[in-house]
């Protein structure tokens, strides 16, 4: 008989992705996917390392799974992903966990699960350049059948200070651009309308053989011709990365969604320059005219995180400052947690208070709420087209979906479903939210 794994996900998109393919992978060796953990013959856990909060959660989430052992004792736990590359032996020392299996490591999963039979606590920990998942058909994991994740790339060699991914996630590497095609069509096929390419850094995305060199603007104008149907989004953008190539394709191709999250992190040439960015202040405020200048409806999101080592006051004025002059439709905004083994950790204090931190973090979203209801305003009376997700969750009668720029829109169902393109016209908005109606008429 089948066995029964239960697969949670934390953390980032690529995270999302990686469990469809850990599904597509366990699928092939006789397991069935459940969606109730008590069910399950076999948890996975797949993990976030990036702030310590994230792995706060898991050993929370540890806690509770050891209950569920107690009540059948054949579940088998597995943690994955980063925080297993990371501190995969301790938590091999909880009671709750059986195995670990990092990010480049989930092919092997059957086989250490079988391990876990001989009572032992198998991991593998191994890097593996070459390692891209090609060939494993990816299972999804949410209800939402119309827009998928495609990864292109994965790890990272930017070495950012305060960044632990390069240590969890190794070198980076490109998938083979022809994988790429073949997925993206596979899901075309689907009926999938909506593909998201993934990587710590897609534009550095670089894939030769002996017929083409394809780097990230040319595999992106390749996907819009092949897939003219479908809407294509990426993340994430290094801004030392964001060629004026890449701007001019997003320009040429209508379904190339005109949003770029292009992740700031200060808004000081100081703390950039410890943060290892490799980019200035000027240099990022002169991308993003570039954006601006070439695609006027294109909208802006970025990660920001306040409370670096060394962060004056002064500085946090030059993050705040930056945010009022790009004016992003959202950002993802943090306090600095120091992670063990960066360079940061190593060489740099983690000198800002904690109340210090936690009351910038305040300030920032605090502004950042206000110029999010300022953009969105600017949206009232227009018409976006909406890509359908489903039904809205305050009511039956209306649905949600997504705008070219990311933005959530709800509106009254009408004859939409799931899937449908409509346009929709903004009639009142919040910070994060857009409400409006559908539009009989095409535009
Ligand atoms: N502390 C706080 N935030 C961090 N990020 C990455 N590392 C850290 C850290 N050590 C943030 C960055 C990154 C996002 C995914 O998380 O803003 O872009
Ligand atoms: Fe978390 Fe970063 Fe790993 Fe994604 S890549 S799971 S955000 S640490």
């Amino acid at each position: 008989m089948d066995k029964k794994v239960y697969i949670e996900t934390y953390g980032c998109q690529m995270n999302l992705a990686d469990s469809e393919t850990v599904a597509g992978i366990m699928l092939a060796k006789d397991y069935s996917g459940v969606k109730e953990i008590n069910e399950a013959d076999v948890i996975l856990i797949n993990t976030c390392s990036v702030r310590d909060n994230a792995e706060q959660k898991i050993w929370n989430r540890l806690n509770h799974i050891k209950s569920l052992k107690k009540k059948n004792k054949n579940l088998k736990v597995g943690i994955i992903g980063c925080m297993a590359q990371r501190i995969g032996e301790k938590l091999l020392e909880h009671q709750a966990v059986d195995f670990v299996a990092g990010p480049d490591a989930y092919r092997s999963l059957p086989e250490l699960i079988m391990e876990t039979d001989i009572d032992l606590k198998p991991k593998n920990l191994n890097f593996d350049i070459n390692e891209t998942y090609s060939g494993i058909e990816q299972i999804k994991q949410s209800e939402n059948n119309i827009s998928g994740f495609v990864a292109i790339t994965r790890g990272c060699n930017n070495f950012c200070s305060y960044c632990i991914v390069p240590y969890t996630r190794g070198r980076e590497r490109s998938s083979n651009y022809l994988d790429i095609i073949k997925e993206v069509k596979n899901l075309e096929k689907q009926n999938f309308k909506e593909i998201t390419l993934l990587g710590q850094n897609v534009n550095s995305y670089y894939f030769e053989d002996k017929n083409l060199k394809v780097d990230f603007p040319k595999l992106m104008e390749m996907l819009a011709q092949t897939v003219p149907n479908m809407r294509i989004r990426f993340t994430t953008s290094h801004p030392k990365d964001l060629s004026d190539d890449l701007i001019d394709v997003m320009a040429k191709y209508k379904n190339i969604c005109k949003h770029i999250h292009l992740a700031v992190q200060s808004g000081s040439n100081k703390i950039l320059e410890k943060m290892n960015r490799k980019y200035t202040r000027e240099w990022y405020l002169n991308r993003i005219e570039a954006i601006k200048s070439r695609i006027p409806n294109c909208a802006l999101s970025s990660d920001i995180f306040c409370g670096f080592s060394g962060e004056t006051e002064e500085d946090f004025q030059e993050t705040l400052s930056l945010m009022q002059i790009v004016e992003y439709d959202l950002a993802f905004m943090f306090k600095y947690s120091e992670r063990p083994g960066t360079h940061a950790a190593k060489h740099l204090d983690d000198n800002v208070p904690e109340d210090v931190k936690k009351e910038r973090l305040a300030r920032m979203i605090k502004l950042q709420n206000k110029i999010s209801l300022k953009k969105n305003k600017e949206d009232i009376g227009k018409i976006f087209e909406v890509l359908v997700e489903g039904k809205s969750k305050r009511s039956e009668s209306m649905l949600y979906g997504r705008t070219e720029q990311n933005k959530v829109v709800v509106f009254d169902a009408g004859n939409a479903k799931q899937g449908d393109f409509v346009n929709v016209k903004i009639l009142e908005v919040s910070s994060a939210t857009l409400k409006g109606e559908i539009l009989v008429e095409s535009l």
